[in-house]
């Protein structure tokens, strides 16, 4: 299955170790699933979802039970794993972030706000998800932004005289589909490159049942749209993002639909509306379950490399560890930085699928030949 994929240019490449690979994941707070029951062996950084300024004084405001999730969190983990503070995510005010973006004493106190939290709390670094910047002028705007903040953490490292913060952002999953149909819009290459560490790119959500047709949420490929991981990913790096700063995103989540004729049940199949889940999506482990108790047909799709199952007029689209292991083999062959996932809590108990991309990013063939 899929072997058409492992074309010859996955052996051959060779991964730079001047900069470390990376393994990240996101923890959320709901549903709780707590940052002890993370296994740190098979990632390098986990990411604390979320934070959001305050509207009026736009710094990060931490109620004291926060605080105690932010001091719990880096406690748990931080000997194993680097932390990150991500601010934002799809539920939060994306307006807040361009008033901040516009005003410069708005992003000093944002930006001082970041660190001193981070710091307080033992953190390595900060993540911005500002879902999305939606004109030009935001584009620059988050291009100004990320600029002061890293002057201001290279500022803060050397006046304490600790290692940097980390800077990172998570970003739409294409440089320039979608938010580019009505202007030229595009994020801020060279900021990107000067001043963030890297950038998440979300690599999935590309279908769902919001749309009346089935279709692969995460499929690598698609040779009827741009709607894929491949165009995405090349996108970034064709708009001129250094390959090193880019990190593929993979979803722990599968999208669910209600298929109009049951007996129609390919890709792109009508569909009306969602099928089981929350809002029509659910964890890995529950389309899981969901395949072994209704005895669904699973399929793996060559054309778009990825993985759907069916069962009395419900549809299924996912990841599995076959698609994974073909997702980080491409990452790998575009030398990209490493792979994040959304999110913790949602893979199986024995994490099978953060399994099986730590060990197909492993079988890279390392800088002196080797294989790791
Ligand atoms: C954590 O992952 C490692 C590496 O795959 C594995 O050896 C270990 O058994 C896992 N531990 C738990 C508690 O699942
Ligand atoms: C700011 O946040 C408060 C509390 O969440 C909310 O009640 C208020 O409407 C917000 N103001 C604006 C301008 O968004
Ligand atoms: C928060 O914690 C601080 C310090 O422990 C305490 O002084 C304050 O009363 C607490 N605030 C609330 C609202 O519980
Ligand atoms: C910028 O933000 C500051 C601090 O919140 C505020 O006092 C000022 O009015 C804002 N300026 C503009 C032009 O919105
Ligand atoms: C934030 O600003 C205050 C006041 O200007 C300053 O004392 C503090 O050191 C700053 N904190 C950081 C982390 O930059
Ligand atoms: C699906 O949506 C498209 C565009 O919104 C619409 O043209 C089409 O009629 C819809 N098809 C069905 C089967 O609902
Ligand atoms: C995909 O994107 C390219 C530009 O990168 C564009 O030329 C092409 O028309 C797009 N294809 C589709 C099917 O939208
Ligand atoms: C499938 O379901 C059966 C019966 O409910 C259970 O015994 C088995 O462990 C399940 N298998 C998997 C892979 O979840
Ligand atoms: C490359 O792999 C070989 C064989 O496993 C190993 O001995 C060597 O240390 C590795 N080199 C690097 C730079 O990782």
């Amino acid at each position: 299955m899929l072997r058409f994929l492992f074309l010859p240019i996955f052996f051959v490449i060779t991964v730079s170790s001047s900069t470390s690979d990376i393994k990240a994941i996101y923890w959320l707070q709901q549903p709780l699933f707590p940052p002890s029951a993370i296994n740190t062996s098979l990632f390098t950084h986990v990411y604390y979802a979320f934070l959001a300024p305050n509207n009026a004084t736009y710094e990060l405001h931490v109620s004291n039970s926060t605080a105690a999730n932010l001091a719990t969190f880096t406690a748990t983990l931080r000997p194993s794993v680097a932390t990150l503070i991500s601010i934002g995510g799809a539920n939060s005010d994306a307006a807040l972030f361009a008033v901040i973006a516009f005003n410069a004493t708005a992003r000093a106190a944002f930006i001082n706000s970041t660190i001193a939290v981070a710091r307080a709390f033992g953190f390595h670094g900060v993540d911005l998800d500002w879902e999305f910047p939606r004109t030009a002028n935001e584009m620059n705007g988050l291009g100004q932004l990320f600029k002061e903040w890293r002057a201001a953490i290279f500022a803060e490292a050397a006046s304490t005289s600790r290692e940097p913060l980390l800077l990172t952002a998570a970003v739409y999953f294409s440089f320039d589909y979608f938010l580019s149909e009505t202007t030229s819009l595009r994020y801020p290459v060279c900021s990107i490159n000067d001043n963030l560490d890297w950038v998440n790119v979300m690599s999935y959500d590309l279908h769902g049942p919001w749309s009346n047709r089935t279709g692969p949420p995460a499929g690598l490929f698609d040779p009827k749209s741009n709607a894929s991981v491949s165009y995405g990913l090349q996108s970034w790096i064709r708009g001129g993002v250094i390959p090193k700063k880019i990190v593929m995103g993979l979803p722990l989540y599968g999208r669910t639909w209600q298929l109009l004729d049951p007996s129609v049940n390919g890709i792109g199949a009508p569909t009306f509306g969602a099928g089981p889940g929350l809002d029509g999506s659910m964890a890995l482990f529950q389309v899981l379950e969901f395949n072994n108790e209704t005895g669904a047909n699973v399929v793996h799709d060559k054309k778009t490399a990825s993985v759907y199952s069916y069962s009395g007029g419900y549809w299924v689209g996912y990841d599995d560890p076959v698609t994974v292991a073909v997702k980080v083999a491409f990452a790998q062959s575009l030398y990209l930085r490493g792979y994040f996932f959304w999110a913790a809590g949602l893979d199986t108990s024995d994490w099978k699928i953060s399994t099986q991309a730590q060990s197909s990013w492993m079988l890279c063939i390392n800088e002196s030949g080797g294989v790791n």
